[in-house]
């Protein structure tokens, strides 16, 4: 038997222990032996929880108990986070998590520190929710270099931005929804500016392109600036506006990655990953393109990956396969200045005479309901951001209202 104690019981952690007692015999089968949820670390007391008995507030008892032999942390946050999984793993417990802001900001290290200690440090449902994408990159694309990671990886703006296109509603109440169903961070500012996506396409550069690349080092821009203007335009463009983690290798040496919305074609299969859904598309040497598409948030989908990760701890506790990527470093990420892309620009005033001689290529667009004077175009030739700024160098301040990829 193996003993499991849960750390932090938020949506996930009630999630894990949900999937662990439903499907109780079913995970012994697959683990060989029974999984038993012995622990459940909170500040709280959950009085009317069928696991209140199970809820303790003192992390020492997790951490000397040698019958505890995994640790599942959910608490989220980098502080009392790290701690104790650091303590779990030098108790010689491995340790799984969903915890992304962790393993982003200090996946090496830990990950070093299990294979000090012979231990495993797993984190499938740190990116994707429920889609298994961690494993998959580490071991059934280990063949191939990879060459391209591009993805749908917060769901919460997934959702805010599917229900704006669908159905009309503000930026406000399509985020009261995504929070009312649980999709949310505690601070849903981590997912409208984008420094949720961020962490995740780190920690897939990370492993797919073998160093440690930071947040710091990944340029993130949110949708808390995209409007319906914005996506009636892009609609009018045969076009939908999705927020995209991209990472690729710029060099021998560095990794290129940021987060930003984008114009995605409707050919594209992006384009049709709604409401919480994420998917990741992975470009191989040897596959080609392969892309991977589930729920990307939400309690239970999420427990699935940790009670996945807890299955696989289990059974590897003899013959563990580990997650290893090398130490990051100034020079393992470049910013993307140098790349190439189609543009969307919105102008609040504008002459479509100037612009047309600024950018000769330029596609306008139309929408019901524009202001006076309004203008959107699509550059119709791809240039970097500097090239396009030169373009529109000299317009009269403030005159252009949004730039998207
Ligand atoms: N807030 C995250 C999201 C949860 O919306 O995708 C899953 O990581």
């Amino acid at each position: 038997m193996v003993n499991v104690a849960v750390l932090g019981f938020g949506v996930v952690g009630s999630g894990v222990a949900e999937v662990l007692s439903t499907n109780e015999k079913h995970i012994g089968q697959k683990a060989d032996g029974l999984i038993c949820l012995k622990y459940i670390l909170d500040v709280r007391d959950f009085p009317d929880s069928p696991f209140a008995g199970k809820v303790i507030h003192d992390f020492s008892i997790i951490e000397h108990d040698p019958e505890v032999s995994i640790v599942v942390e959910t608490i989220g946050g980098t502080a009392a986070a790290k701690d104790f999984t650091q303590r779990a793993l030098r108790a010689g417990k491995s340790v799984v998590t969903s915890n992304k802001e962790l393993v982003a900001a200090h996946g090496y290290e830990l990950l070093q520190l299990a294979k000090e200690y012979g231990v495993s440090y797993l984190f499938e449902a740190s990116v994707g929710g429920g889609i298994p994408i961690i494993r998959p990159l580490n071991q059934c694309l280990a063949a191939n270099q990879i060459e391209e990671i591009c993805g749908i990886l917060n769901g919460t703006t997934n959702y805010i931005l599917t229900r704006m296109i669908r159905a009309g509603l503000s930026f406000d109440a399509a985020l009261r929804e995504a929070q009312a169903n649980g999709y949310a961070e505690q601070d849903p500012t981590a997912d409208i500016e984008g420094h949720d996506a961020c962490r995740k396409i780190c920690i897939l550069a990370s492993l797919a392109f073998g160093r440690h690349i930071y947040p710091s080092q990944v340029p993130a821009e949110g949708i808390t600036g995209v409007s319906l203007a914005d996506i009636a335009y892009a609609g009018a463009a045969g076009k939908k506006i999705k927020l995209l983690g991209r990472a690729f290798r710029q060099n021998d040496s560095a990794v290129c990655a940021f987060v930003a919305p984008h114009l995605v074609d409707l050919e594209n299969p992006l384009s049709g990953v709604e409401d919480v859904f994420n998917a990741i598309a992975v470009k191989g040497n040897a596959i080609g393109d392969v892309m991977f598409y589930g729920r990307g948030a939400g309690k239970l989908p999420t427990a699935s990956a940790v009670v996945a990760d807890v299955i696989d701890a289990a059974k590897q506790r003899d013959s563990r396969r580990r997650l290893e990527w090398g130490p990051g470093g100034a020079d393992a990420a470049v910013a993307p200045d140098s790349v190439r892309s189609p543009w969307y620009v919105r102008l609040e005033q504008g002459s479509k005479e100037e612009l047309s001689s600024r950018l000769p290529q330029a596609q306008f667009l139309e929408r019901a309901g524009a202001g006076a004077g309004e203008l959107a175009l699509l550059t119709g030739t791809d240039m970097t951001r500097a090239a396009l700024d030169a373009a529109l160098s000299g317009l009269k301040p403030g005159s252009v209202f949004r730039v998207l990829r």
